[in-house]
């Protein structure tokens, strides 16, 4: 078993009165895919996007290849390598794959961006996620199926010498043959060495890519288990009642405020 690359513990984080985070600890490992599991409500995205710097964090710690690291914002998250697919994703529809894959970190000068090695990075990423479904780079995005447009977006987040991809339901909008397309991608990613957190509500989907499952539960984090040490019903019963036989919260009930 590998060490943690990101590690998060004692996480809080409220909206005003709303306390949404209760004490969250997380393991991420290189190499492997966490599936990030809950209700609707239960803090799954706020979570990603207090790893992400979009929120802070009131309280608790997060480490980085085991040292403490402070994200304060998108930047500092970039900065370690940490990068995030979001369900609504930021894909600009006007622009081609290219300058989607650059957008806001174009290379060359301000007055003369460096469109051939662009494009060539474009391709080489594609290329090495096995993408084959995009034709040319030079594609607008409005032309892409929903599946081809999430291997964009998670191209574009493996582009930057990332360590860590986060991606948040990426497949909720998308039919049987895309889901498998992103699947297979996100496996992929796994297999070049980074860690993956994948949120996801479909459990035949979590059960066949996560090499482990971490279920939020009203904010908190009712269990981390192994993949291969639970099964469909016991994950399900996590999700909905916060504990399942010996697994879970000790308490579940005083959960509820
Ligand atoms: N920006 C925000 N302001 C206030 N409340 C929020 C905000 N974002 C999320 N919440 C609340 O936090 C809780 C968890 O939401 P969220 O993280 O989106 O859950 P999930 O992704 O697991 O469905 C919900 O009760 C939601 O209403
Ligand atoms: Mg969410």
């Amino acid at each position: 078993m590998s060490e943690p690359i990101l590690e998060l513990h004692g996480v809080n984080k409220s909206f005003g009165p709303v306390h949404v985070l209760h004490d969250v600890d997380l393991a991420v490992r290189a190499g492997e895919v966490t599936a990030l599991v809950g209700d609707n409500g239960a803090g799954k995205s706020t979570l990603v996007k207090c790893i992400a710097g979009i929120h802070a964090a009131d309280s608790g710690e997060v480490r980085f290849r085991g040292k403490p690291v402070h994200i304060h914002g998108p930047r500092d998250a970039a900065d370690l390598g940490i990068e995030v697919v979001y369900q609504d994703l930021a894909l600009a529809d006007n622009l081609d794959i290219v300058q989607n894959m650059f957008l806001g970190r174009e290379r060359g000068s301000a007055w003369l961006l460096d469109e051939a090695s662009m494009e060539q990075a474009a391709r080489q990423t594609l290329a090495s996620l096995s993408v084959r479904t995009v034709k040319s780079v030079r594609t607008p995005v409005s032309a892409l199926s929903g599946g081809q447009r999430q291997t964009v977006a998670i191209a574009k987040s493996v582009l930057w010498d990332s360590k860590v991809v986060l991606l948040d339901e990426p497949t909720a909008a998308l039919g049987v043959a895309q889901t498998r397309q992103v699947l297979d991608l996100v496996r992929r990613l796994a297999e070049q060495g980074l860690g993956v957190v994948l949120i996801s509500h479909n459990m035949a989907d979590v059960f066949e890519v996560s090499d482990r499952i971490a279920v939020l539960y009203l904010g908190r984090m009712a269990a981390e288990v192994q993949t291969k040490d639970v099964t469909h019903g016991q994950v399900v019963e996590l999700i909905t009642a916060g504990r399942s036989g010996d697994l879970g919260l000790a308490r579940p009930d005083t959960a509820v405020v």
